[in-house]
C-alpha cells in the first residue's frame, strides 16, 4: 500500500544544532497526523524539509510514494502549506487574495472565480470579502490564510501551528474548517503545542522533543500507554481528612497526596484501583462515611508532560 508520507531516519542539522535528530514516521492517506511538541522541538524544521524548502542533512522522505529530493516539483503541485509566520499583504482585499492565489496556481478564470466563491462561503468570509487584510482580526486573517491555500486541489496539507494567537473560540472554528476537508479525504500534517488541539483533530500523534520523536500513537493509545497514573478523589461525609491522613499516607505510600479541601483527599497513583479498595476498607472499618469517590484518567496534557519529562515515574506533583 502506498503511503502519503514516509519518513525514515530524517536528520536536519544547522551547524552544531540538530534541529531534527533522526525521526521516522508514516502517514496514511486521508489521516490527520499531529506533531505535538514544545517550542524548539523541531516541528517547523520538519515541515520545511517535507515541503522541500530546505534539504535534509540525511534520511529518506517519500511523499506520494516518491523521493522528495528527486521529485520535488511534481510533489509540490499536490500539496499546500500554511506556514507559522503569516505573510500578509496589508493592502490586499480578501477576494483579491484568493484571486491572486488562483493566478499563482495558473487556474483558468472561471474555475478560479467559482472556487473563490465556494471558499468564501465555506470559510465564512463573504461578509468581509471587500475588506483589506490589515482591517481584519488575527482570527479572520488566519482563516483567509488557510482558505486561500485551498484555491488549488491538493492531497496533502501542512499546517504549522495555525492557531497561535487565536482565542479558544476562533481556534475551534479554524480546526472545524480543516475537519470539513479531512472528511473529504485530505491528508493533513498539523503541528501544535496545545494537546487539546491534537486530541481534537488528529488520528495519530507523534510527540517530538529536542529533535526526537518520543512517542507515536492514537490519542487514546497515548493515554493508555502513558496514562497509568490516575487521580483518585475521595470526599468525606461529616469529617475532616485530618484524623485519617496518617493511615492514608501509609496506604498510598509513594503517591502524590493533596487535600484540596478540608474534607477532600486527592491521590495520584498508578495503582489507583487497588489503593482505593484499601482506603474504603479502612474508612468503613473506622466508621468514617464517604460522600463521593471518583477516579479520573489522565488528560492528554498529563501524558504529554510525562513523555516530555522522559517518561516513567514522572508525575510532577500534578495529581
Ligand atoms: N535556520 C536555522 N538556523 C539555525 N538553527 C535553527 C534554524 N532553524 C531552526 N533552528 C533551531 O532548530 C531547533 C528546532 O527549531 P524549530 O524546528 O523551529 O522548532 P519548533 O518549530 O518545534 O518550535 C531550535 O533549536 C532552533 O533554534
Ligand atoms: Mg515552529
Amino acid at each position: 500500500m502506498e503511503l502519503c508520507v514516509h519518513v525514515s531516519g530524517l536528520r536536519k542539522s544547522y551547524g552544531q544544532v540538530h534541529a531534527v535528530d533522526g525521526i521516522s514516521f508514516d502517514i496514511e492517506y486521508g489521516k490527520v497526523f499531529g506533531f505535538l511538541g514544545p517550542n524548539g522541538a523541531g516541528k517547523t524544521t520538519t515541515i520545511r524539509v517535507l515541503t522541500t524548502l530546505v534539504h535534509p542533512t540525511s534520511g529518506i522522505v517519500k511523499i506520494f510514494g516518491k523521493d522528495i529530493v528527486k521529485h520535488s516539483r511534481e510533489i509540490k503541485k499536490r500539496m499546500g502549506v500554511v506556514l507559522q509566520e503569516p505573510s500578509f499583504e496589508a493592502n490586499v482585499t480578501v477576494d483579491r487574495a484568493l484571486e491572486l492565489y488562483g493566478l499563482m496556481w495558473r487556474m483558468p478564470g472561471e474555475k478560479r472565480r467559482d472556487r473563490a466563491r465556494e471558499l468564501m462561503e465555506k470559510f465564512d468570509l463573504v461578509s468581509f470579502s471587500n475588506m483589506k487584510n490589515d482591517e481584519l482580526s488575527i482570527g479572520q486573517r488566519r482563516r483567509v490564510q488557510v482558505a486561500r491555500e485551498f484555491m488549488h486541489d491538493m492531497d496533502l496539507m501542512f499546517l504549522d501551528e495555525p492557531t497561535v494567537g487565536l482565542d479558544p473560540a476562533a481556534r475551534r472554528t479554524l480546526l472545524d474548517y480543516v475537519k470539513k476537508y479531512v472528511q473529504s479525504g485530505l491528508t493533513v500534517f498539523f503541528t501544535t503545542h496545545i494537546m487539546e488541539e491534537a486530541e481534537y483533530l488528529c488520528d495519530e500523534i507523534a510527540i517530538i522533543n529536542k529533535g526526537k520523536i518520543t512517542a507515536t500513537d492514537t490519542p487514546d493509545g497515548l493515554k493508555q500507554r502513558y496514562g497509568g497514573v490516575k487521580t483518585v478523589e475521595i470526599k468525606l461525609k461529616d469529617s475532616t481528612t485530618q484524623s485519617v491522613m496518617h493511615i492514608i499516607r501509609q496506604i498510598a505510600d509513594g503517591s502524590v497526596i493533596e487535600t484540596p479541601a478540608q474534607d477532600t483527599i486527592r491521590i495520584g497513583s498508578a495503582e489507583a484501583q487497588e489503593m482505593l479498595v484499601k482506603i474504603i476498607e479502612y474508612l468503613s472499618k473506622n466508621g468514617v462515611q464517604i460522600e463521593s469517590i471518583s477516579i479520573n484518567p489522565p488528560t492528554l496534557e498529563e501524558v504529554f508532560l510525562t513523555v516530555i519529562g522522559g517518561g516513567g515515574s514522572g508525575n510532577e506533583g500534578r495529581a
